[in-house]
C-alpha cells in the first residue's frame, strides 16, 4: 500500500480523494489546501488529516507519495520539493507550463531517484486501449492521421477572476484543461511532435482566455493530428486513428468526473462501420494505480518522462503558434 499525501483540494483534488477510497494500492493519509477552512472541511468528511502546510508533508516520513491537484504554475516548484524529501510524485497535467521547467522538474525526479505519473487518464479509458492496440498490431494498416475533439462548457460557471481565465496559467483557452489529453494520447500513438499551427479565439464572449482552440501536429516522419478543443459548447469527445487498411473511432458519453461508458466504431478495408458500446471504467483509478505499481516496482509506468516532456513542448509550440500565427518548430 502507498501512503499518500493530496496537495490542492478544488474540483479535481476532491474526485482524487473521493477515487481512492476505492483504492486497495493507495491510501490517502494526509491533504492540503492553501484554502485551510474549506480543507479542513473537506478532510474532516473524509476522515483524513488535513496539514498546516506542504512542507509539513514533505517532512512526514509515513507519506510515499505526493498528489499535486494545484494550478500550473506551481507544479514545477512542488515537483522539485517533493522529490528532493524523497517522495513520488504523481502530478496532475500539465506537467508545467514550459519545456525548461518540465526539464528541470524531471531533472530533480531522476537525480532524488524518484517515481513520477502524469494525470493523463484517458490513456487508460479501454476503448482508447483497444484503438491503440488495433493501431500497434497493425489492423488500421499504416498510420496516417489522427483527429480529437475534446470539449465542454464546465467553465462557464467560474468568474472571471478564476485562474483558468488567466491566460498565463491557463494559456490559449482549453489547451491545459482538455487539449493536452489528446496531445498526450497522439504522442503515444505517433511519437515525437515536429511542428504545429494553432488558433483560439472567443467567440462565446465568457471564458474570456479562448473558446475556440485547434492544432494542426505534424509528427517524426510526416503523420499528422487535427485536435480542437471548445470550453464554450456542450460535452463533446472523439478520438479517432485513420490508417490505410480501416479507421477506430471513441466517442465518450461523458466527461471523465463521472463516467458513463463509450462508443468504439471501427471500420476495414471493404467492411462496414461496426459500433460495440464499453461500460462505464474507471481510468482515473486506473492511471493512479499504475503509478503505485511503478513505485513497488512490479510495472512500469506507461507515460515515460521523455514523452511528458514532448508534450510540454507541443504545449510551448502552441502557445507560440497561437501568438505567432504561424507554423512554430516543437522544440527537441
Ligand atoms: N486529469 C484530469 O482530467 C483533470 C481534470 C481537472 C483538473 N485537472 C488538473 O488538476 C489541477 C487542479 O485543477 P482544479 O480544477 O482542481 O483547480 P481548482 O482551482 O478547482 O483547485 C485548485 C486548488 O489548489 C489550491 N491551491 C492553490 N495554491 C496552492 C498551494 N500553494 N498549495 C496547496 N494548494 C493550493 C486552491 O486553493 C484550490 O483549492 C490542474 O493541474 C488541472 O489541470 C485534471
Amino acid at each position: 500500500m502507498l501512503d499518500a499525501a493530496i496537495i490542492g483540494l478544488g474540483w479535481w483534488g476532491k474526485i482524487l480523494t473521493q477515487t481512492l477510497s476505492a483504492s486497495s494500492k493507495i491510501r490517502v493519509m494526509r491533504l492540503f489546501d492553501v484554502d485551510a477552512v474549506a480543507g479542513q472541511a473537506f478532510a474532516a468528511d473524509h476522515g483524513v488529516r488535513f496539514a498546516e502546510g506542504f512542507e509539513e508533508i514533505l517532512e512526514d516520513d509515513a507519506v510515499g507519495a505526493v498528489i499535486l491537484a494545484t494550478p500550473h504554475s506551481l507544479h514545477e516548484q512542488q515537483i522539485i520539493a517533493a522529490a528532493r524529501a524523497g517522495k513520488h510524485v504523481f502530478c496532475e497535467k500539465p506537467l508545467c507550463l514550459d519545456r525548461a521547467s518540465a526539464v528541470r522538474a524531471l531533472d530533480a525526479v531522476r537525480e532524488a531517484g524518484v517515481r513520477i505519473a502524469i494525470g493523463h487518464e484517458r490513456r487508460f479509458e479501454p476503448p482508447i486501449m483497444r484503438a491503440a492496440s488495433l493501431m500497434r498490431e497493425g489492423q488500421l494498416g499504416a498510420p496516417m492521421h489522427i483527429e480529437g475533439n475534446f470539449s465542454h462548457d464546465i467553465f462557464t460557471a467560474l468568474d472571471a477572476g478564476n485562474w483558468r481565465m488567466n491566460s498565463s496559467e491557463s494559456p490559449a483557452g482549453g489547451l491545459t484543461a482538455t487539449l493536452i489529453h489528446l496531445m498526450d494520447l497522439s504522442i503515444s500513438l505517433f511519437g515525437q511532435p515536429e511542428q504545429v499551427r494553432a488558433s483560439c479565439e472567443c467567440h462565446g464572449g465568457v471564458v474570456t482566455n479562448g473558446d475556440t482552440l485547434s492544432a494542426h501536429v505534424r509528427f517524426v516522419g510526416g503523420r499528422t493530428a487535427t485536435l480542437n478543443a471548445l470550453t464554450h459548447t456542450p460535452f463533446f469527445s472523439r478520438f479517432a486513428i485513420f490508417g490505410s487498411e480501416g479507421w477506430a473511432e471513441v466517442r465518450d458519453k461523458a466527461h471523465v468526473q463521472t463516467p458513463e461508458g463509450w462508443f468504439l466504431t471501427t471500420c476495414f478495408k471493404d467492411g462496414k462501420p461496426s459500433t460495440e458500446e464499453f461500460a462505464a471504467a474507471t481510468p482515473v483509478l486506473s492511471n493512479l494505480e499504475a503509478f503505485a505499481d511503478a513505485v513497488a516496482g512490479t510495472a512500469p509506468y506507461p507515460n515515460t518522462p521523455e514523452q511528458m516532456t514532448m508534450n510540454v513542448s507541443l504545449l510551448e509550440a502552441i502557445v507560440k503558434s497561437n501568438a505567432s500565427g504561424r507554423v512554430e518548430e516543437v522544440e527537441r
